[in-house]
């Protein structure tokens, strides 16, 4: 039974008359058309479908759009403005925390909920805030040293 769901996405109000049983994660890439955010597993085991809700990293691949009615949600394509990268993005980019990609909106995602919540983490604390995350090609150091970079990059003022 649809209902009509009202969320703030990537900083723009909208409406959208949704089925109960719908995904976020299928919501945002087939009705939405915000193909950034990845299937992976689509079991809440890869983190490929990190998205923020209300500022807090999220898998959309288990949350239901009917749970998120009223909320804030951002994506991948939120991240950077005007042209310029965020310092999440130029981490990975710069310090080549991305190999093939297809994990790496779920990594940034993630990260960028990091930066929000603790804008000058320690390794432990990147690599327990990445605990949901699965890369099959950089061997996850590289990814690290990106999310240094980042944090790096949001001290001199760039957003996260
Ligand atoms: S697709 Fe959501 S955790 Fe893998
Ligand atoms: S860069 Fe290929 S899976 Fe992570």
């Amino acid at each position: 039974m649809p209902r009509v769901i009202e969320i703030t996405l990537n900083g723009r109000a909208r409406a959208d008359a949704v089925a109960d049983n719908v995904l976020l994660l299928d919501y945002l890439r087939e009705i939405v058309g915000l193909t950034g955010t990845k299937t992976g597993c689509d079991g809440g085991e890869c983190g490929a479908c990190t998205v923020l809700i209300d500022d807090k990293p999220a898998l959309s691949c288990l949350t239901l759009v009917s749970q998120i009615h009223g909320k804030r949600v951002e994506t991948i394509e939120s991240l950077g403005e005007d042209g310029q990268l965020s310092a999440v993005q130029r981490g990975f980019h710069e310090k080549l925390g991305s190999q093939c990609g297809y994990c790496t909106p779920g990594f940034i995602m993630a990260s960028a909920g990091l930066l929000r919540k603790n804008p000058n983490p320690s390794e432990a604390e990147i690599i327990e805030a990445l605990g949901s995350n699965i890369c099959r090609c950089t061997g996850y150091v590289k990814i690290i040293e990106a999310v240094k970079h980042a944090a790096a990059l949001h001290a001199q003022g760039v957003s996260p």
